[in-house]
């Protein structure tokens, strides 16, 4: 497209990433190796209840993987896997390294040694991950925290790239776990610290509607504390609604389901919301067929706020640029509709106005 080189250079900030999605099977394997993690990993939870795992021919090898990611049929299916990637992240330096090896792509759109070095000039990113998933396996928010802020700190000498850090409550597990988890993280000084820079939820979607974790996020905005929801992918868009009302969100990770409705649009539209929409994403679970199905323009024309993103990256084969490209291709926006959705990510940023000025 003859808009490559403006999207290229671009000013971007990305707001929807898993740090635990930007494992690719080669570091999953390699990590699996050092850690002594047998693949497939068998533990005591899924060896009681997943007993196929023991035996799926995906764990085979990373081409293997890529091949059943190719083929994801839901979100649940893929949170399947996403969650047995967890248990080969072990430390502090696992953390670190994963951390580094996606802030290092996003910024300069460097992969490994062996890949065409391909810009994407990703300025501000900020990043999910879910202690839930790994506090059960022993390793704490801390052990995570250090790492992502170590990798951090060096990106940002090494290529200018600046990084946050929200922790995602998980729907699929009890409330009661989320409120335990979001205590600790508290008590801890994380968010006072700013360690941590907001409050998310993600995992599955549907039968749990946002105002399970009202009272959650009620907390998190009595403290202060910026809050964001997956919601909207592939739940109704009421949950989107739900999510602006009832849990008072700045921003609704997902919420492509919103342009089902009205009215949730113009809720949107007057609350400032930004949605972080993730289109390759949304494909590869099957929310949409392809990406010109994504209502791109249907929030464009109705003054709805967006950012573009990535979401899991490893699992959906595209980084931030991948997914701008991908728009571009399908919609053939225009030079100031793009510098429009650049401008509403990096002003939907939690990163601060200095940080944003400096972007812009
Ligand atoms: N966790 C990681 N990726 C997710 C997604 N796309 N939706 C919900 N939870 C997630
Ligand atoms: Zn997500």
């Amino acid at each position: 497209s003859p808009l490559h080189n403006l999207l290229t250079a671009l000013p971007k900030c990305e707001h929807h990433v898993h740090l635990e999605g930007t494992l690719s099977p080669e570091l999953l394997f390699e990590l699996a190796a050092k850690n002594n993690i047998a693949l497939p990993p068998v533990s005591s939870q899924a060896s009681r209840e997943v007993g196929a795992d023991a035996v799926d021919p995906a764990f085979a090898s990373p081409g293997a993987l890529y091949a059943r990611y190719a083929e994801f049929t839901s979100l649940d299916d893929f949170l399947h896997y996403y969650y047995i990637g967890f248990r080969v992240l072990l430390t502090a330096s696992d953390f670190e390294a994963l951390t580094y090896a996606y802030l290092r792509r996003a910024a300069t759109g460097l992969s490994g040694p062996a890949s065409a070095p391909r810009s994407s000039n990703v300025r501000h990113t900020e990043v999910f991950f879910d202690p839930q998933g790994h506090t059960p396996r022993g390793i704490p928010p801390s052990t995570i925290i250090t790492g992502f802020h170590a990798a951090a700190a060096r990106a940002e000498r090494d290529f200018g790239i600046t990084a946050q850090l929200i922790p995602c409550l998980l729907r699929h597990l009890p409330v009661s776990s989320a409120e335990e988890t979001f205590t600790s993280l508290i008590d801890a000084g994380f968010f006072a610290s700013g360690a941590l820079a907001g409050l998310g939820l993600c995992s599955t979607e549907l039968d749990r509607p946002p105002a399970l974790y009202a009272p959650i996020f009620s907390r998190a905005a009595a403290l202060g504390i910026r809050r964001t929801a997956h919601a909207g992918e592939e739940g109704p868009p009421g949950y989107v609604s739900a999510a602006v009302r009832e849990l008072g969100v700045q921003r609704v990770d997902h919420g492509v389901r919103a342009a089902e409705e009205e009215g949730v649009m113009r809720g949107l539209r007057e609350a400032g919301v930004l949605l972080t929409v993730c289109p390759l994403s949304n494909v590869a679970l099957r929310g949409v067929h392809e990406v010109r199905e994504v209502p791109v323009r249907v929030f464009l024309e109705r003054g709805v706020k967006f950012s573009l993103n990535s979401d899991d990256p490893a699992y959906f084969g595209g980084y931030v640029q991948e997914n701008y490209c991908a728009v571009e291709e399908a919609f053939g926006l225009s030079v100031g509709e793009w510098r429009t959705i650049a401008r509403n990510a990096v002003e939907g940023s939690w990163c601060g106005e200095e940080r944003k000025g400096v972007i812009l």
